[in-house]
């Protein structure tokens, strides 16, 4: 396998996860980036030897085969849209875009192009997630018949140093933090077919008490506590709840019940974890061993797709993954608006499996 060469749009707090996730894979290399501010890039360029250029600098270069966008949301669908324009592979932060109309438009172009298109979260690679996907297909619980998914949290303006950009449209809890979520469960159980939500704006504006903007009032544009139905194509029924609103809870990340028993999955915003299993009859949880490496961080969806490039294979975070997961986040919303169910106009393959046994720093071919 080749080396491809990989640039990143957007150098702002995600983009050094990328620098030291990417690293351990030989298949790819960050070599150049690129940011509306100019020296934020120069800056990030420096600290980690990478070439600065600006945006259109950085997609006339000839040697550059992957570029990577981790601009903010709402630039999600221009910038992308821009990447395969100039012919490159392209590779988003989560979500895709903020509407279907965008979504759709990367996809054909992409298509249209014969470039790749991926998109995070890449989560689901993790050897948390890979074990629970390898327990479900070797019928460790049986058929799926149910599943739980919890986020819920008071909202990151405590902590974070722009939390403005959380109450946006295109944001809020569901778009924000449902991407990994609704990934793991479609990695898990397959695509959704239709379904259903209720949903509230709990409160018309919130108050930053993080150290960089303390008092500020944060206007509120999005539902912060949605509670949804995914009755999935093979039948199988997940309640799902994505909250801002919420102060402290006890429910789990996410829970798989099968026909012969339940798995209780780690975070899905993380890489590693405890997968743990009950067997039908039994009283006591055991933990299910690791099947997979748990030392892969986020880029490793762009090294699977540069072995996708080469080999010819799909790629596992897919542009389309990401286009269901974003059509299931619309469907929601337009469910609870409407008060009906909504059927899905996507449809999509579960990803690959990744196969058990790799080295760190390989992903297979
Ligand atoms: N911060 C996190 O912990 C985190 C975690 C996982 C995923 N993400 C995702 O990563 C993406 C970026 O998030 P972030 O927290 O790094 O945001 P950020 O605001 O810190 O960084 C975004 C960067 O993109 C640049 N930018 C914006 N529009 C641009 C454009 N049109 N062209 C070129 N550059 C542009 C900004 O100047 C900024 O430097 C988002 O999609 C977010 O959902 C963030």
């Amino acid at each position: 396998m080749q080396t491809l060469n990989v640039g990143l749009i957007g150098t702002g707090n995600i983009a050094p996860a990328y620098i030291q996730g990417c690293a351990p894979f030989d298949v790819i290399k960050i070599t150049a980036c690129a940011d509306i501010l100019p020296d934020r890039a120069r800056e990030f360029a420096a600290e980690n030897g990478l070439t600065a250029y600006s945006v259109d600098d950085l997609l006339a270069c000839d040697d550059i085969d992957i570029v990577v966008n981790l601009t903010i949301p709402a630039a999600h669908a221009e910038v992308s849209l821009k990447i395969i324009a100039a012919g490159k592979h392209a590779y988003s932060e989560k979500a895709l875009a903020v509407t279907r109309a965008d979504g759709a438009r990367i996809i054909k172009a992409a298509k249209e192009s014969g470039v790749r298109m991926g998109c995070a979260p890449d989560t689901f690679l993790g050897g948390g997630l890979q074990t629970a996907r390898k327990a479900i297909d070797d019928g460790l619980i049986g058929a799926p018949i149910a599943a739980t998914a919890f986020f819920m949290a008071h909202g990151p303006e405590s902590w974070h140093p722009n939390p403005g950009i959380f109450y946006q449209k295109g944001a809020g809890p569901l778009f924000d933090m449902g991407p990994y979520y609704l990934t793991a469960l479609v990695h898990l159980m397959g695509p959704v077919a239709r379904v259903s939500a209720s949903a509230r704006m709990t409160f018309a504006e919130r108050i930053a008490t993080s150290e960089a903007l303390m008092g500020a009032r944060l206007p509120v544009e999005v539902n912060t506590h949605i509670a949804g139905t995914l009755e999935f194509a093979s039948g199988a029924i997940a309640t799902v709840i994505t909250s801002f609103d919420v102060w402290g809870h006890h429910l789990p990340w996410i829970e798989i019940h099968g026909v012969d028993g339940s798995l209780s999955l780690p975070d899905p915003n993380v890489f590693d974890g405890i997968v743990r299993a009950l067997k039908g009859g039994r009283r006591d949880w055991a933990e299910v061993p690791l099947a997979h490496s748990i030392e892969i961080g986020r880029g490793s969806g762009v090294a699977d797709m540069a072995y996708a490039i080469q080999s010819g294979r799909p790629h596992r975070a897919s542009g389309d993954l990401a286009f269901h997961v974003l059509d299931i986040m619309c469907a929601l919303e337009e469910s609870a608006a409407q008060g009906r169910r909504i059927a899905l106009r996507s449809t999509v393959a579960q990803p690959m499996a990744l196969p058990a046994g790799l080295a760190d720093g390989e992903l297979d071919e």
